[in-house]
């Protein structure tokens, strides 16, 4: 599980919570990290976590290619 790829995320606003969700039969969240403007999360997808939500908005680079994130209107 140490070996998978990772994920970046780069906040481009403040206030950008990315989300953990658990794997297995039932999906929790069981982290959420605060990014302000301008602040990078280097995440992988492990044994615990099998999803990543992120709300607001940042860029996201994963080796699916890179996307943004919109703001909430
Ligand atoms: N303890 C969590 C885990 O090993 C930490 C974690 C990994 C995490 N990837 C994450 C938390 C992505 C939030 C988002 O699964």
């Amino acid at each position: 599980m140490s070996q998978t790829e990772y994920i970046v995320i780069r906040a481009e606003e403040d206030g950008v919570n990315v989300i953990g969700l658990t794997r297995g039969t039932d999906t929790k969240f069981h982290h959420s990290e605060k990014l302000d403007r301008g602040e990078v999360m280097v995440a992988q997808f492990t044994e615990h976590t099998s999803a990543i939500k992120i709300r607001g908005k940042a860029e996201i680079q994963t080796a699916h290619g890179v996307m943004q994130s919109e703001a909430k209107k």
